[in-house]
């Protein structure tokens, strides 16, 4: 374990804030946190917050209190066998890291999610979601211990609530209470390759590949790719992937606008409720390739908001705060972020 104070959190945020830490304490394991959670909180500055590669996130300023770095890099299958594997990652993993390990032994679902920025804490957090595949879907339990107390608490998937961009740990009662320090992964030992969403299909075509010969590799590579197309690479310009949800809006209002905007995307939720692209309701309302001063809104995809460099969070805020004004005043539906505000 290291403690450190005045730390700089410029290398632990993907927006690129130079800003700094009072304390930060990185750990190599669940027993060092939890044994200084129950013995040596007092000497921490407050309020805790936990990171992971800091590509969800935006500092407002510098943090007066602790920030908490996982290290945890242990991997260990628990069972295998009747077509699944279970494997228990450290929370400190970086996911892609994970993903890759994970094809080259044979383990396949989440080779969807290739690329996306961050840990395999944070995984289970956000439930981390690309071209039809959510992490929450292969995760089967989270361990974790208490930023409270310290004590150890397994979470099962169930108690996880996963949903879109969603799990327990960011509902009232647990946000910001737990640190993630292992995900259990349960991997198909088959390949079936999940190419609903359309941009696959198409590269496949491109391509000219049969998607019955595909292999999990290049299904890697196709993802990947299309990444690299639409997404910035935060190491050359500072954002933090999808800077909103994607709004989840009553059929009515759907239907409402359908008679505006007769070509508007639009994926069915379920009976009575649509979602709805907010890269499309941010292109609309003339926001796509614009900037405004040091930040602006990606090219690519319009979902994204970039650092065009020195930018601080303010600058970032007024940008989001207008798109959403803009947005309601033209659509009526309030799109909300979601990069968390520091
Ligand atoms: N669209 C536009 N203009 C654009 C780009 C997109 O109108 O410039 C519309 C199109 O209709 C397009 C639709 O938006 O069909 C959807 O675009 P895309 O497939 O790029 O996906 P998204 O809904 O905008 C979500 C995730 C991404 C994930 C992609 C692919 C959220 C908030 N974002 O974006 O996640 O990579 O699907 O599955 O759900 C991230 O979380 O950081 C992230 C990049």
């Amino acid at each position: 374990m290291q403690i450190e104070h005045n730390f700089s959190l410029l290398p632990h945020n993907t927006f690129g804030m130079d800003v700094l830490a009072d304390t930060i304490v990185s750990y190599d394991n669940a027993e060092e946190l939890s044994e200084l959670l129950r013995n040596g909180k007092q000497q921490l500055p407050l309020p805790l917050l936990h990171i992971g590669e800091g590509s969800n996130l935006l500092f407002m300023h510098d943090f007066p209190g602790t920030v908490f770095l996982s290290r945890i890099r242990e991997l260990s299958v628990l069972e295998q066998g009747n077509g699944h594997v279970i494997v228990r990652v450290g929370a400190g993993w970086n996911m892609d890291r994970f993903i890759a390990y994970s094809l080259e032994h044979g383990w396949y679902g989440i080779e969807n999610l290739s690329k996306i920025p961050g840990q395999v804490g944070a995984s289970a957090v956000q439930n981390i979601g690309a071209y039809g595949v959510e992490a929450g879907d292969y995760i089967y339990a989270v361990n974790c211990v208490s930023l409270e107390d310290g004590t150890v608490r397994r979470f099962s998937h169930d108690e996880c609530n996963f949903a879109y961009r969603h799990s327990i740990f960011k509902e009232e009662e647990y946000r910001g209470k737990y640190a993630v320090c292992s995900v259990e992964y349960r991997l198909d030992l088959a390949f079936k390759p999940q190419l609903n969403y359309g941009g696959i299909r198409q590269k496949l075509v491109a391509i000219g590949k049969e998607p019955d010969n595909l292999t999990a590799f290049e299904l890697r590579d196709i993802v990947i790719n299309i990444r690299e197309e639409k997404l910035p690479d935060p190491h050359v310009l500072g954002n933090a992937g999808s800077f909103f949800m994607n709004p989840v809006v009553d059929r009515s209002v759907s239907k409402r606008l359908l008679l505006q905007y007769p070509d508007m995307p639009r994926y069915d939720v379920d009976g009575g409720h649509v979602k709805i692209p907010a890269a499309w309701l941010i292109e609309q309302s003339g926001w796509k390739g614009k900037s405004l001063g040091r930040v602006g809104v990606h090219v690519n995809q319009p979902l994204v908001l970039v650092n065009l460099g020195g930018a601080t969070g303010t600058e970032i805020k007024i940008l989001s705060d207008r798109i959403i004004n803009d947005v309601f005043e033209n659509f009526g539906i309030r799109i909300s972020p979601e990069v968390n505000f520091i």
